[in-house]
């Protein structure tokens, strides 16, 4: 084992014995399994990888500390405001459907009439096997929302950022991106070869300075932000990254995964909510699974864009269109989206609601501005899990987000709020929360 592997082994092993220790039923054959957990064995036997005993590892910990997992948990029904997991109607707060759309009459109707009409599959790759009329629609329709030329819509969201970064930039170039973009983005950054920069989190000074110094040594530069961070609940200042990548002369891509539906008056996403033109930026990225209630990710830009993405990155030319009635779905979100702009209001009005009345609990919820995303600072994976378990009991579901998804002491419950809530619903949440964290010391 090289010296790096022993260090987190031991590090993992003294961490692990401490939280155990805090439990009054640890049996003192804890050790002797942590050991096991930990050794490192065969290379052809998936049971002996590392990676595998990691996974044991976190689910023996939780075991002896009689916290039920709070992953893969089963949705019984229509998961919004409220969800039946477990046979229990619990209020829900881990939702991506942030306008409330799932499950709308008219959204289930043009998902049937899509299915009548082309059946499930698109078969293949759009380029090979042809399209159906209903995705070039929503691809216009995304490109409308937007304020932009065009879209290529894809299969996955996650996809679609890897293979867009990792076709469009190599070696020649510096992608340069803030430290907490989503792993789709590293990936696609990883894939692509570029030399990679990171910045701290919204720090445009830093960003600048890395122009500053490096811009010139590269043929392409792009700057990666979201538009609204998924585990904080910020933004960035998107005017100043505008005059920054045009003074660099620099690409700039927003992936608006969580502000498209929920930025803006009418629900536009950030280029609404700062009053600037779409065209500024040079790349937008979504995807369909959040605010569009389908499955699915879109690149939208200029026509030369969506023309190369439609021609050469491989997530899109060599794999499945988006299936008739995924594209159906996003279309009507998009409909109701443009009907019903007071469901952004609604959702609006909830975040601040939540924040507020956390406030007033002494709930520390991190950089939120009072947006679909509200993180509550846990301090530690241990104290993050262990509320999301006794908010769950209370009736709340809430997700842990721990360590690795974000740092150790930066361990939160992540709240999702919808415009399907309503005051009582986010009251009740908020009384929930603040008992829990007092009980563990936390407020
Ligand atoms: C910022 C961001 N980008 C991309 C994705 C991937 O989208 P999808 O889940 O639709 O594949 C996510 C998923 O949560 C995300 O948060």
């Amino acid at each position: 084992m090289s010296l790096k592997n022993k260090i987190i082994q031991d590090v993992k092993r003294r961490k692990l014995s401490r939280a155990l220790s805090d439990d009054s039923s640890q049996t003192n054959d804890a050790d002797a399994v942590v050991d096991s957990l930990l050794t490192l064995g065969s290379t052809t036997s998936f049971e002996a990888f590392s990676e595998y005993k990691d996974i044991q590892l976190h689910r023996f910990a939780a075991e002896k500390m009689r916290i039920e997992s709070p992953f893969f948990k089963v949705h019984e029904g229509l998961s919004q405001d409220t969800s039946m997991i477990a046979g229990r109607e619990m209020l829900n707060f881990s939702s991506y459907d942030y306008l409330g759309i799932n499950g709308d009459p008219r959204q289930n109707s043009a998902v049937k009439s899509a299915l009548d009409t082309y059946g499930v599959s698109s078969s293949a790759s759009r380029l090979v096997s042809g399209e159906r009329p209903i995705q070039g629609q929503l691809e216009s329709r995304l490109a409308e929302l937007h304020g932009v030329d065009d879209a290529a819509i894809f299969v996955s969201g996650h996809a679609t950022n890897v293979s867009t970064i990792g076709c469009l930039f190599n070696s020649a170039d510096l992608i340069v991106h803030d430290a907490l973009v989503h792993n789709s983005i590293l990936e696609g950054v990883q894939l692509s070869g570029a030399r990679r920069a990171t910045f701290p989190h919204n720090d445009i000074q830093a960003l600048e300075k890395i122009l500053v110094d490096s811009r010139h040594k590269y043929r392409r530069t792009l700057v990666v932000v979201e538009g609204l961070y998924s585990m904080d609940g910020d933004y960035p200042d998107l005017p100043r990254l505008i005059a920054l990548k045009d003074q660099h002369d620099a690409l700039l891509m927003v992936d608006e995964a969580h502000s498209v539906g929920v930025m803006g008056e009418t629900g536009r996403g950030i280029a609404e909510h700062f009053n600037i033109d779409a065209r500024d930026v040079d790349i937008w990225m979504g995807t369909l699974s959040k605010s569009f209630a389908s499955t699915g990710g879109y690149i939208a830009g200029s026509s030369a864009l969506v023309d190369m993405v439609k021609n050469l990155v491989p997530g899109f030319v060599y794999s499945v269109g988006v299936a008739p009635m995924m594209a159906a779905a996003a279309l009507t979100a998009i409909d109701i989206l443009h009907q019903e702009p007071e469901r952004v209001a609604k959702l609006k009005s909830n975040a601040r609601l939540f924040e507020s009345l956390a406030k007033k609990q002494g709930i520390d919820t991190g950089l939120n501005r009072q947006l679909a995303v509200i993180p509550v600072m846990m301090g530690d994976s241990i104290s993050a899990v262990k509320a999301a378990h006794l908010l769950s009991e209370a009736g709340v579901n809430v997700q842990p987000i721990i360590h690795p998804a974000v740092e150790e002491r930066l361990a939160r419950l992540r709240f999702f709020i919808c415009s399907s809530h309503n005051a009582t619903q986010i009251e009740q949440a908020v009384e929930a929360l603040a008992k829990v964290m007092r009980e563990l010391d936390l407020i």
